[in-house]
């Protein structure tokens, strides 16, 4: 790895490295909680405009950068163009979130285009990787995403996001080879998505598999360990040495052991597990991202900086990447980041 990027901070905790200040970002930085990510996506039109947008899209990526200074940008794009880029429709519905034409029967999934045909649709993300690899600051890190093949077929199962995930449930129930069929396609093509961003500039990868906590028994192993291992270890193949970080949101007490049950750097916490707790079981095994609630961005207050201090000291003797426990919500204040960053970076006795 050249010495540039080892030095950037998001890269020495994810090798492994304890820093005195761990670095940080949070999940959705750009988003509609900062008036200049309103005003650019107003001129974009709407939210997959704005996706599709290379020099919008770079634009509202950096604004968090410029006015925080984290250590990490995301790619902005989503977890469903995937499916898009796959043939499904999807659209946006405002205030309610995204729909897609559903896929639940063979048919359906043999419909899909293969793989290796998605890059077109997707060049849009490759060229805003291309542009966010030239402009970033250069202690910046680079991180591009993609969903996890379980949480990504919840949506084009249900055609939009559900509380239990019953539809995906429902078709694992009546016809679980058209689901596992499903989730292989999903699976071939997050590894050509992810490894096209890698090429385009990404210097680490996020799995998100946001729904990954409501699979009991088996199922969590079989539908999210197991797929994002086995992503994993083809990105780490065809680029070795690049960074993974797994997010199975919703994990608890099975958090523990994923770091090598995944093969991943780093595995990211939610804000339902306990500090000490992950220190002591899930840490041993690598670098862990996380995990203050969101809603401290919304509250503030000294309520907001012991929970900052707590969760720092709790993490402070292994390689620890701050971050939220999920996304920053609309209703956050930007003071409340602002002062998250300095409560975190603030001198040590
Ligand atoms: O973290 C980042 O800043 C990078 C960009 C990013 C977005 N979505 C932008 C976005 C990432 C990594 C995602 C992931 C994503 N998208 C997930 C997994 C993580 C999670 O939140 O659980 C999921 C399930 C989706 C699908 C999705 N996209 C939903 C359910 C919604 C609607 C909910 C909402 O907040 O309105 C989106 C829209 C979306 N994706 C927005 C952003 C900034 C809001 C769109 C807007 O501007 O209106």
């Amino acid at each position: 790895m050249p010495d540039a990027a080892a030095a950037k901070p998001l890269l020495r905790a994810l090798a492994g490295e304890t820093l005195p200040v761990p670095p940080a970002w949070m999940m959705r930085q750009a988003g509609r909680y900062l008036p200049e990510y309103r005003a650019t996506r107003a001129e974009a039109g709407d939210f997959l405009s704005l996706c599709y947008d290379p020099e919008r899209a770079t634009e509202v990526t950096l604004q968090p950068i410029r006015r925080f200074g984290f250590d990490a940008a995301i790619l902005f794009a989503d977890i469903l163009l995937v499916p898009q880029a796959l043939g499904a429709d999807l659209w946006f519905v405002t205030g309610e979130g995204p729909r897609l034409s559903t896929i639940t029967t063979p048919a359906g999934v043999a419909a899909l285009k293969p793989a290796d045909a998605i890059h077109d649709h997707l060049a849009p993300v490759y060229q805003t990787v291309r542009n966010l690899a030239g402009a970033l600051p250069a202690p910046v890190a680079l991180i591009g995403f993609a969903g996890a093949p379980w949480t990504v077929a919840t949506y084009m199962i249900a055609g939009r996001g559900t509380p239990d995930q019953g539809p995906a449930y429902a078709l694992i129930r009546e016809d679980r080879a058209t689901f596992e069929a499903l989730l292989d396609r999903i699976e071939a093509a997050t590894v050509e998505y992810l490894s096209a961003q890698v090429e385009a500039g990404a210097e680490v990868v996020k799995l998100f598999d946001s729904w990954a906590g409501s699979l009991e028994g088996g199922d969590f192993r079989r539908y999210s360990v197991e797929p994002m291992r086995r992503i994993t270890q083809a990105l780490k193949r065809r680029h070795p040495g690049l960074p993974v970080i797994a997010f199975p949101r919703g994990a608890g007490a099975r958090y523990e052991g994923l770091h090598a049950a995944i093969g991943a750097d780093c595995i990211a916490l939610d804000d339902g597990v306990e500090a000490a707790w992950a220190a002591a079981h899930v840490q041993a095994g690598g670098c862990v991202q996380g995990n203050l609630a969101s809603r401290h961005m919304v509250t503030g207050g000294e309520a907001m900086d012991a929970e900052i201090r707590r969760i720092r000291d709790a993490f402070a003797g292994g390689p620890h990447v701050f971050n939220l426990g999920h996304g920053i919500t609309p209703d956050a204040d930007p003071e409340n980041v602002a002062r998250m960053l300095a409560v975190l970076r603030e001198q040590q006795t």
